[in-house]
């Protein structure tokens, strides 16, 4: 039994996605949810830079005392999570790994697409893992710039939403795909456009259901779960505006958020 916090963090709202999850299995434990909002998007950025957010982040939370870290960011997983996992002393869960299993297991005509930031594109873990799991399988990734700009807008599920997902779905129909990963976490906030432009005969992985069997499995494996029968709580951080977060987090998480704390860039900067 360890009491301790689990801390997830994105660089926004996406990795709220992985938060529900996470409540809905593990309703005992407490999370601290970090979103690096005064730094969002981290989509476009070189690998390099987003690696040196995640392990600011990542030594800021261990400090904090938690248990574990999950990086809810696939952008932050690609650049960072073999760095986190040797620098930190607690279990780094990413969100990469689960979703191409996931996929792997779901293909029936053995072809796979992704829909993810350029930074996950360009990383190429997602075509290697798969690869490794099912050589014969056939690979299809699309970077959607923009699309989690839109999703933290103040209209995230507006025409230009929909229409960029159509855009960004087109190449993946044409290839003939069965199953999609979402690779961004930001993309299942935006679920319903997602399953109306690929339609009932396309699988969507979404890394938030995964990940949260992968971190309960980690808790159980390494014997600390949080075991008592009491409700979890949870605390919010941002680096950006903590009104907007808590109205924004509110409205994706259908969560009462009473409560959001500044963290400053300095903080993050003196952690590392
Ligand atoms: N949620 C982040 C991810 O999973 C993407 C959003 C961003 O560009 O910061 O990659």
């Amino acid at each position: 039994m360890d009491g301790r916090a689990i801390a997830i963090f994105d660089s926004g709202m996406g990795g709220l996605t992985v938060l529900h999850e996470c409540l809905v299995t593990m309703p005992n434990e407490d999370f601290v949810y970090l979103g690096d909002t005064g730094r969002f998007p981290y989509g476009p950025r070189p690998l390099d830079e987003i690696r040196g957010f995640a392990l600011e982040i990542g030594r800021f939370l261990e400090r904090q005392g938690v248990k574990m870290v999950v990086v809810a960011c696939n952008s932050a997983t690609s650049a960072a999570l073999a760095d986190l996992q040797a620098e930190l002393e607690v279990p780094v869960v990413g969100v990469i790994a689960p979703e191409a299993e996931a996929a792997v297991q779901a293909t029936r005509n053995r072809r796979i697409g992704l829909l993810a930031t350029q930074a996950t594109v360009d990383a190429g873990r997602y075509g290697t893992l798969v690869q490794s799991l099912d050589a014969g399988v056939r690979f299809f990734p699309v970077a959607c710039p923009g699309l989690a700009e839109l999703i933290e807008s103040a209209e995230p599920y507006g025409a230009g939403t929909v229409e960029a997902v159509r855009a960004y779905a087109g190449p993946l129909k044409q290839a003939e795909v069965d199953t999609v990963i979402l690779g961004c976490t930001h993309y299942p906030l935006i679920r319903h456009v997602l399953e109306r432009a690929f339609g009932r005969d396309v699988t969507l992985v979404f890394s938030a259901e995964e990940t949260a069997r992968k971190v309960a499995e980690t808790l159980a494996r390494k014997g600390i779960a949080h075991t008592s029968e009491r409700e979890g709580v949870c605390r919010f951080l941002t680096t950006g505006d903590t009104e907007q977060f808590r109205v924004r987090g509110e409205r994706f998480l259908q969560f009462p958020i009473a409560e959001v704390e500044l963290v400053s860039l300095a903080e993050l900067r003196a952690a590392a």
